[in-house]
């Protein structure tokens, strides 16, 4: 069973938001699809949304506190008004055009988890390190583990390289392979790929073996798209 996981980043209005989740979830029930589908709208876009067990609506950000004077963020108590008991940690946007360090990162990853959260925990290298090879490809990735608890029981990993996301440019096949088998022999946690994964490739990434899954972005941000996304990948 393939976990899909679209990511809107800074895309799709609350009225939209609601649009584009009630069709998934029509979608879901309708064809009777059992796929874990998770979807991370902007915050301005919560709401309480009636869904089936299946798909789960989570933040793609907040802040390590329950409440408090942090200007522009977003604690558990808002997270709790709708429900949300999933958030993406260690997106590459948040570690190199927001500027989170790896502290910060794993302060949050420690917040999230004693709260029970579940975790998508996302890794991947930039291109200058991916042009040195899988050695210090894998040494970069690792060094995103620091501090991070990789044995907390609801903890999803990403795979997604930098160079890939947002590019159009998909990782090859046997990069995805070499990568997530590495990882999976150190964390036996499920393993998502993520960077430009497209209608057209997402069935073949996704049975790869050490893929449990794809997290996507621009691609999925059309409904019909994100529809046959699912579709292309239920029998995985
Ligand atoms: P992309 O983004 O699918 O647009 O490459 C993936 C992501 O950032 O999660």
């Amino acid at each position: 069973m393939a976990i899909i996981a679209s990511n809107f980043k800074t895309n799709h209005t609350r009225k939209s938001t609601a649009s584009f989740v009630n069709e998934v979830n029509e979608f879901l029930k309708s064809n009777d699809i059992s796929n874990e589908v998770i979807v991370f709208p902007t915050a301005t876009s919560f709401d309480e949304f009636e869904t089936v067990s299946n798909l789960t609506i989570g933040a793609q950000n907040a802040y390590a506190a329950e409440k408090g004077s942090y200007t522009g963020e977003i604690g558990t108590v808002q997270l709790d008004e709708f429900g949300i008991k999933t958030i993406l940690i260690g997106h590459s946007e948040r570690r190199h055009v927001l500027g989170e360090s790896q502290d910060e990162i794993a302060k949050k990853y420690d917040f999230y988890m004693s709260k029970g959260y579940k975790i998508i925990y996302c890794i991947g290298e930039p291109l200058e390190v991916k042009e040195s090879g899988l050695d210090k490809t894998l040494e970069y990735v690792y060094e995103q583990f620091e501090g991070i608890d990789t044995n907390y029981e609801n903890l999803i990993l990403a795979y997604e390289p930098v160079w890939a996301i947002g590019t159009g440019v998909t990782a090859t096949n046997d990069d995805i392979t070499n990568v997530h088998s590495a990882i999976k022999s150190r964390i036996p946690k499920p393993l998502l790929y993520g960077g430009s994964v497209k209608v057209a490739n997402v069935r073949e990434i996704c049975a790869l073996d050490g893929v449990d899954g794809a997290l996507i972005g621009t691609a999925s941000w059309i409904i019909e798209d994100f529809k046959q996304i699912i579709e292309n990948t239920k029998d995985l």
